[in-house]
């Protein structure tokens, strides 16, 4: 079984004739042959050039909370956009974000913004800002988005690079980043206790933020420990360390007051991007009074002329509002779960090992391993060939998680029990498919 794909190469021969690798994100570059070019999507579907349907699991890398093309978030963006996109001025629907977002998650005072980003690097020069230190901690595995600062470490990072636990090198991942830049950042195991402790206590005055994905978003989406975000909260209010969580994936997906609410743990700041505008261009800062009071002229700099645009704002409107008001996050624990059990049941009937990490509205499988991987470097030791071929076989019949093990499966208020069987179907023909191959 082979799709067709004559158009969707064309047009991607096309498309790298203007545009590197024929992409806009290196992320979205699969290879020549497996890089799709889409024409549209629906709900849970997304449809490539040569009208192949595919069952999206990717979800835009996991914005589109609701489900493709949503009906009211692109009504509300239309009317919205009739008067116009963009002013040098504060707009009614910018107010309305920013106090969903307050009433939603708990933060105090929130600035917008566009893209993930922009607010993790916003996030960073404020709590610098707030602590007048420089460096900061980050967690192996964890993406907190494409700024120099940020770029160590990632999920990307070849494990064997990353240097004992004990003393983790900090594996740089572009080039272009300047070799100074490598000092102020502090890379550790995720859910390393002692680690975590005895850093802090050598160095804290040294450090101006925790900055953590709540769950691990690019890395398989593994879990925080019992107590470790605890930890972190206990360890930050010792030392005067502002601790943000980046729940630029976690926001508005696995609860409406996200990983703050799900884990029962207040940050110092917040960001967010992805759901929270259902795959429209959004994204905000939240903190407490006390911290984003360093925000304003002459103080910290802040500020962007498509921050808070009409676009962005009024999608999140709409789609904050729909959140607030209708049971969509308890559906997508619901029919995730359901999914997660279906794939897992499978997997064991074809002796296949296994273990799924995460969370419903975003979960990972690592095959070839059976116990819970708590950092990055156990999450390595998982089959991700493996992996890859059995979402191959998957794509092949129209379902669509990525490549890459180490993006978790997104799901929608759309993937409904009908898709989840469809999926489930699909599953079972890819397993025995791989089975074959081997
Ligand atoms: C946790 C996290 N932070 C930040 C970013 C960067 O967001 P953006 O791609 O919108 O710049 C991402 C993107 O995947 C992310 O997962």
């Amino acid at each position: 079984m082979t799709r067709d794909l004559t158009q969707t190469h064309a047009l991607f021969q096309k498309a790298k004739q203007f545009i590197p690798q024929g992409v806009n994100s290196n992320f979205r570059y699969w290879g020549d042959e497996e890089t799709l070019v889409i024409m549209r999507g629906e709900g849970a579907y997304i449809w490539d050039m040569d009208e192949n349907r595919y069952i999206d699991y990717r979800l835009a890398f996991g914005p589109v909370i609701l489900g493709h093309a949503y009906p009211r978030v692109v009504k509300r963006v239309a009317n919205a956009i009739q008067d116009s996109t963009l002013f040098a001025w504060t707009t009614p629907a910018e107010i309305q974000v920013a106090e969903r977002i307050v009433r939603m998650t708990g933060v105090d005072k929130v600035r917008l913004g566009n893209t993930g980003t922009e607010v993790t690097m916003h996030a960073l020069r404020i709590a610098r800002g707030y602590t007048n230190r420089e460096r900061f901690i980050k967690f192996e595995g964890q993406y907190h988005g494409m700024h120099d600062y940020v770029l160590f470490s990632t999920a990307g990072a070849p494990v064997g690079m990353l240097g004992s636990r004990r003393s983790p090198i900090n594996v740089q991942s572009s080039s272009g980043i300047p070799e100074g830049i490598r000092q102020y950042v502090i890379n550790l195991p995720f859910n390393d206790f002692e680690m975590l402790e005895e850093t802090l206590a050598a160095r804290w005055h040294e450090i101006a933020a925790i900055f953590v994905e709540p769950m691990l978003g690019n890395a398989a989406g593994i879990l925080p420990q019992p107590g470790w975000l605890e930890k972190l909260r206990e360890l930050c209010t010792k030392y005067g360390i502002v601790l943000i969580f980046d729940e630029v994936k976690t926001g508005f997906r696995i609860a409406n007051g996200g990983a703050q609410e799900y884990f029962g743990i207040q940050a110092d700041l917040v960001t967010y991007a992805k759901a929270m505008g259902n795959g429209f261009p959004i994204a905000a800062i939240g903190g407490t009074e006390e911290v984003m009071s360093v925000v304003g002229y002459g103080s910290v700099a802040h500020g962007g002329t498509y921050s808070g645009n009409v676009v962005g704002a009024a999608a999140a409107d709409a789609t904050l509002e729909i959140l607030e008001n209708e049971p969509i996050i308890e559906t997508i624990f619901k029919n995730g779960q359901k999914l997660m059990d279906g794939v897992s049941e499978i997997l064991t009937r074809h002796g296949i090992v296994h273990y799924i990490t995460g969370l419903p509205p975003m979960f990972s499988l690592i095959l070839g391993v059976e116990e819970e991987p708590t950092d990055f470097r156990a999450y390595c030791a998982g089959d991700g060939d493996l992996y890859e071929e059995l979402a191959m076989a998957l794509i092949e019949r129209g379902v669509m998680p990525d490549g890459d093990g180490r993006e978790p499966w997104f799901l929608c208020y759309q993937h409904n029990e009908q898709v989840i069987a469809e999926t489930l179907t699909a599953f079972e023909d890819a397993v025995k498919d791989v089975k074959r191959q081997a």
